[in-house]
């Protein structure tokens, strides 16, 4: 899915423009005055009655509307506040010496400022499918200053194709050659910014195959909704991105949806629910092998697996402040013994989100089938609505093999074994 066509169009035309100034030297930095003066009629006409597409959050940062106009890019939260108490503190990434991050559906930017805001000894690559909104945050005032690394970064961007008719389709270019997208930003390690800004324009499961194995420490995960929008959370996809991950590397997403945490789990991620920001459930974070920052609660005990892994009988300490719960019982079931639980595929990295949904109702229905061919399962006694599974009336046997795992793994594994049996 993409931002709204209407805001989209608009906005080309302003690039359109911006490319013509950057030609003729009128504009020749983000601060020059043709440019202040762009933005200010870009943000007015894309905020007018009659437009509406530019919307302000409770934080005072802007978000844009979606196709889908009931889904915005942002909770109403506040798109910046959401950078930073969705990703930027869960991520840890203030302790960390240095790191590499993928700001994956970076749009304006927003998640990538606010891990600078917290350490600037890192290296963020930035994969963004719309170039309006990389150009939308160009013309924005967001009050943090490591705005200001962002808003270079993607100048340079803009200005590396200056040359390049904006009419053309060039966001479907996807066989140009991977170095032309990308911006070193050299010019800002002078200054007290240390990292390196790479900006990649192209869809996501194209950028990402080509990124070198075992190289992220954080991916900040923030595609629109699965369930309108699946593509960037199949199992194929996070598959390559766990390939991309460091050993203890982590994936963040605002997104708690069932059959995203079942594919998360079916590759072998470690998952566990952070922070709730604005909304009832937790964020996810998962992780290839063990968390190295983070602490883990369990049953009102946090649990350092790592100390866990040198002492069994350590495990009871009291600290509070852990980052990460396992994930919830319900969702346990759910992903274990529910059609809900069937995540998405998309074998060769290239379905439309309406062939990636069409595919799992079918997989659900295969799934409801298997569990009511006579014979298979004796009783049929383990097929249960969803209603029951939510509300754990359901065998004991499940129950009782729910409540004696260590942890999320173990227990869906076993409990799919049981179903299956
Ligand atoms: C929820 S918004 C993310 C907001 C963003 N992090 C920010 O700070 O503004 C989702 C973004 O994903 C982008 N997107 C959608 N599909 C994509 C894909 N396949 N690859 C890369 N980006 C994609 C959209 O254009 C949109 O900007």
């Amino acid at each position: 899915m993409l931002p709204n066509s209407k805001a989209t169009e608009i906005i080309d035309k302003y690039i359109r423009k911006f490319l013509e100034m950057l030609r003729t030297q009128e504009i020749k930095d983000i601060h020059s005055n043709g440019l202040l003066e762009l933005s200010k009629n870009l943000i007015d006409e894309l905020t007018s009655n009659e437009i509406d597409m530019l919307v302000k959050t409770d934080d005072g940062t802007y978000t844009l509307k979606s196709e889908d106009t009931d889904e915005l890019m942002h909770s109403r939260v506040g798109a910046l506040t959401e950078g930073i108490e969705k990703f930027a503190i869960p991520s840890m990434v203030e302790m960390r010496d240095s790191c590499n991050i993928l700001d994956l559906c970076s749009g304006m930017g927003y998640n990538a400022m606010a891990c600078l805001s917290k350490n600037k000894n890192c290296n963020i690559d930035m994969v963004e499918i719309s170039k309006e909104t990389l150009f939308l945050s160009l013309c924005l005032d967001i009050p943090l200053k490591e705005h200001e690394l962002i808003k270079e970064a993607y100048f340079e961007f803009f200005n590396n194709f200056n040359d390049i008719d904006i009419d053309k389709d060039i966001d479907k270019d996807i066989d140009k050659d991977i170095d032309k997208d990308m911006v070193k930003k050299e010019s800002n390690s002078k200054r007290e910014f240390n990292g390196n800004i790479q900006v990649f324009n192209d869809d996501a499961r194209v950028i990402l195959q080509k990124m070198p194995n075992n190289y992220y420490d954080i991916v900040c995960h923030d595609a629109f909704s699965p369930a309108r929008d699946p593509v960037l959370y199949t199992v194929e996809f996070l598959d390559l991105m766990y390939k991309k991950l460091k050993d203890g590397g982590m994936v963040i997403s605002y997104s708690s949806s069932i059959p995203f945490r079942s594919a998360l789990f079916e590759i072998g991620y470690n998952v566990y629910e952070g922070v709730s920001v604005g909304r009832k459930r937790g964020i996810t974070i998962a992780f290839k092998g063990k968390p190295i920052y983070h602490t883990i609660c369990n049953n009102d005990n946090a649990i350092n697996e790592n100390k866990l892994d040198k002492n069994e009988n350590d495990n009871h300490n009291t600290n509070n402040n852990c980052e990460l719960q396992r994930i919830s019982e319900v969702d346990e079931r759910l992903i274990a013994l529910s059609p809900i639980g069937i995540p998405y595929h998309d074998e060769k990295l290239d379905k439309t989100s309406e062939e990636i949904i069409f595919n799992r109702d079918i997989m659900r229905d295969e799934f409801k089938n298997n569990l009511s061919i006579e014979g298979y399962n004796e009783h049929n006694s383990y097929i249960y609505s969803t209603k029951r599974i939510k509300s754990g009336k359901i065998d004991e046997k499940l129950l009782k093999i729910q409540k004696n795992s260590k942890n999320s793994v173990e227990c869906i594994n076993l409990l799919k074994k049981e179903l299956f049996k």
